[in-house]
């Protein structure tokens, strides 16, 4: 696989139960860390990667997601006859104009696998990124992305992004075994859906972005239903993982679970903290709030 990544799959079509009832209308890929959705920091991730397809996988109630990347002839022209530039190059830049966006219905929520699947005849024969926007990648180089798809070109192997989790936690992740681990990349040989901590082959979890051989699409063809009724992109990679080489890729930045609500809050608080005009209020609105709760002690 030493050819480059142009293509990246966002699969946006889960009912997001967590956020109910904010998700009844709201898809969670819409929710804003500051002044920006979620899917929009995945976007920019896989576009600075070098991605210039992008392909949703929505469903019908997730409007609002094509609605954001479509052109907003109204609101544009108010904004231009307002001379307000700045937020014009803001609405206009979601999508940078090399960037194609693709959008792929899926019927029914059967699953990630499933959802992968259904970009098939957007990707064709060629390797291909996928990135779960409820998994917010923070770094201050180069984007997790970025960094599994040079990982990618220079070893021929797909890539799944992994971060080491404590190992009472193991029980929330899909979590691999790997033959050898250089510290930051390693051939897998095993993974596993979920395993209780005693069981768990390492605390290395599997995170929402992968470099993935097109040959998945053939194997989650004959992938039947596991957990939950569902198509598990985990049982497909399984059965990559005995044909061709997956490593696990441990990526340089902090990830934010913002598909739970404490995730979704410190993702918000820590990008307050490191915002150049939002810093220093947020600093001192934090201090307020504990001050006025009572917790005085400040380590
Ligand atoms: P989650 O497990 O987070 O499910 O899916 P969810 O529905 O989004 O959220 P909860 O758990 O009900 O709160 C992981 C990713 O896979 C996508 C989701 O949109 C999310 O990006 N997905 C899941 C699909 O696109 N289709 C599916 O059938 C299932």
């Amino acid at each position: 696989m030493s050819q480059r990544i142009r293509k990246a799959v966002f699969p946006v079509a889960g009912l997001g139960t967590r956020f109910l009832p904010a998700t009844k209308t709201v898809p969670k890929e819409m929710l804003p860390i500051i002044d920006k959705p979620l899917i929009q920091y995945a976007v920019d991730e896989a576009v600075e990667a070098g991605c210039d397809t992008l392909i949703f996988v929505t469903n019908r109630y997730k409007h609002a997601v094509a609605d954001y990347f479509d052109k907003a002839y109204e609101l544009e022209q108010k904004l231009e006859r307002a001379g307000k530039t700045e937020q014009l190059e803001l609405v206009r830049n979601v999508l940078p104009s090399h960037v194609r966006a693709v959008f792929v219905t899926q019927a029914e929520a059967l699953g990630l696998g499933h959802a992968v699947l259904c970009a098939k005849p957007i990707i064709g024969d060629e390797p291909f990124a996928v990135l779960l926007p409820d998994d917010l990648i923070w770094n201050r180089g180069p984007g997790a992305l970025a960094q599994m798809a040079d990982a990618a070109q220079a070893s021929g192997a797909s890539q799944i992004a992994v971060q080491d989790v404590p190992r009472e936690q193991t029980g929330s992740y899909g979590i691999v075994a790997t033959e050898t681990f250089s510290g930051r990349e390693g051939r897998i040989s095993a993974i596993v859906e979920k395993p209780a901590p005693e069981i768990a082959p390492s605390n290395l979890a599997v995170v929402g972005r992968y470099v993935l051989s097109p040959r998945i699409f053939d194997l989650l063809e004959s992938t039947t239903p596991g957990a939950g009724g569902e198509i598990q992109l985990t049982d497909a990679i399984a059965a990559l993982l005995v044909e061709h080489p997956v490593h696990a890729y441990r990526f340089r930045g902090t990830r934010f679970d913002c598909g739970t609500h404490i995730g979704l809050i410190e993702a918000t608080i820590r990008y307050a903290l490191d915002h150049e005009k939002l810093s220093d209020a947020a600093q001192q609105l934090m201090q307020n709030a504990l001050k006025e709760l009572g917790v005085t002690e400040l380590e």
